[in-house]
């Protein structure tokens, strides 16, 4: 059989193979399988040849219509997977910078009404149009920057009607544009005015998770749990609930105080923690032992500017599978970058540049339940590619600020690239 695509000549292709059952943990996280003079074959957007150039060459994949990219001098990569991001919404918040800078903190915002409520309140006065309008922007972004299959998280709308409603346009957007999206329902987000946490969380249990488990619009549900936030007491009790209700789980833990979040997040059993900034050695030591995925968000911890990050060094060592993302956010990450993620993650997390591609590859993947399809090179799996304009994997973090991708290749179709974009 011919291949639609064929990509040749990568000095070095990036296969990420052997962690499509089990996220890579340990030494296995520099583990990333790669090929020299690598090649890959894609046939009706599923990858169906993989070796060196001259393997596939033989193998006769090359038919009169098969098209073909050389990568020579460059890197190829599977597609990256953002395991965590708040894109829909509409509005944002640069208005809130110079009280940062004065050192107001992120929380006593939230507290004045500001932060996440203000996003709830442009995101309520926004049509469907523009909140579509807006989120589009942002995902092409993404997919520029090399994301092809992302998770995106609710948690603007804080009513029952509005949470339905940013689910529902996450699962129209899913269909409209490129990039592949994972739901996941986050009215735990904040507790809006006219509730206490306890009244809010009583309404997300008994009137707002049965209703979107019927909808059946998120495959996770996801709490910001957080002192002054959401409680140990009241995020197990949500997650308790959505678990019944056959949510997979995730958990903001542990972020800007260490309450214990950790420790929940493996108690419960949850698919990943994220930020974990503030993770106890006995949280991470239970996480490891749970097998929860660490998603580690380096670019908010740098535009908190706090000079605190999680310590992704202790969690390795003790056996967590560490994923990255960027927390894509009007907040805490106002950004779409997964390649400046990589950069922050080997300079403040340590991370070696292999960790961090199995960190925003295949260990992304399995933080999202994809890994079955994407995160690595492998035949079966999609055909999510991309050319990397760089001449080694060093690179990749090395040098930041500007786009290192090339071309970027969902389901065997060039969709985005570097010599056709204006
Ligand atoms: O993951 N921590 C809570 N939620 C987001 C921030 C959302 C916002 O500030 O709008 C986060 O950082
Ligand atoms: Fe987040």
């Amino acid at each position: 059989m011919y291949a639609d695509i064929l990509i040749h000549s990568a000095d070095m292709m990036a296969t990420m193979m052997g962690h499509s059952g089990c996220p890579a943990r340990g030494e296995g996280m520099s583990e990333i399988s790669p090929i020299k003079d690598g090649a890959v074959a894609i046939r009706e957007g599923k990858i169906t040849a993989i070796g060196t150039t001259e393997e596939l060459l033989a193998g006769g994949c090359v038919g009169p219509e098969t098209i073909q990219i050389c990568a020579k001098g460059k890197v190829v990569t599977p597609g990256f997977v953002d395991p965590h991001t708040h894109v829909i919404y509409a509005g944002s918040r640069e208005n809130e910078l110079s009280l940062k800078l004065k050192g107001v903190p992120y929380l006593e915002i939230l507290k004045q009404g500001g932060g996440i409520l203000s996003t709830v309140r442009s995101t309520k006065q926004a049509t469907d149009e523009e909140i579509k309008a807006q989120t589009s922007r942002r995902l092409q972004t993404m997919l520029s920057l090399g994301t092809t299959t992302a998770e995106v998280k609710s948690g603007y709308g804080l009513t029952l009607e509005e949470e339905m409603r940013a689910l529902r346009l996450i699962k129209e957007l899913d269909n409209e544009q490129v990039i592949d999206l994972v739901s996941t329902f986050m009215g735990a987000h904040a507790v809006p005015p006219g509730y206490n946490e306890e009244e809010f969380t009583n309404y997300l249990i008994n009137d707002v998770l049965p209703q979107i488990a019927a909808q059946g619009q998120a495959e996770f549900c996801d709490v910001f749990c957080e002192p002054g936030v959401f409680s140990l007491n009241s995020s197990e009790r949500i997650l308790a609930k959505a678990k019944q209700l056959h949510f997979k789980l995730k958990i903001h833990a542990d972020e800007l105080a260490p309450a214990g979040g950790a420790e929940l997040a493996a108690k419960l059993k949850v698919t990943s923690a994220e930020h974990l900034l503030q993770a106890s050695d006995e949280g991470i030591a239970a996480l490891a032992k749970q097998g929860v995925i660490a998603v580690l968000l380096p670019s908010t911890s740098f535009n908190l500017a706090k000079n605190s990050y999680a310590r992704a060094r202790a969690m390795i060592s003790a056996g967590v599978p560490v994923a990255l993302a960027t927390d894509s956010n009007p907040g805490s990450s106002p950004t779409e970058s997964m390649p400046l993620v990589i950069t922050l993650a080997c300079l403040y997390l340590r991370l070696t540049p292999e960790e961090a591609l199995t960190a925003v590859t295949i260990n992304a993947a399995h933080a999202i339940g994809k890994s079955n399809l994407v995160g690595s090179l492998e035949v079966g799996k999609q055909g999510d590619v991309l050319i990397l304009d760089v001449p080694n994997l060093n690179y990749l973090p090395y040098h930041f600020g500007s786009n290192p991708v090339e071309r970027v290749i969902k389901r065997g179709r060039v969709v985005w690239s570097a010599c056709t974009s204006s």
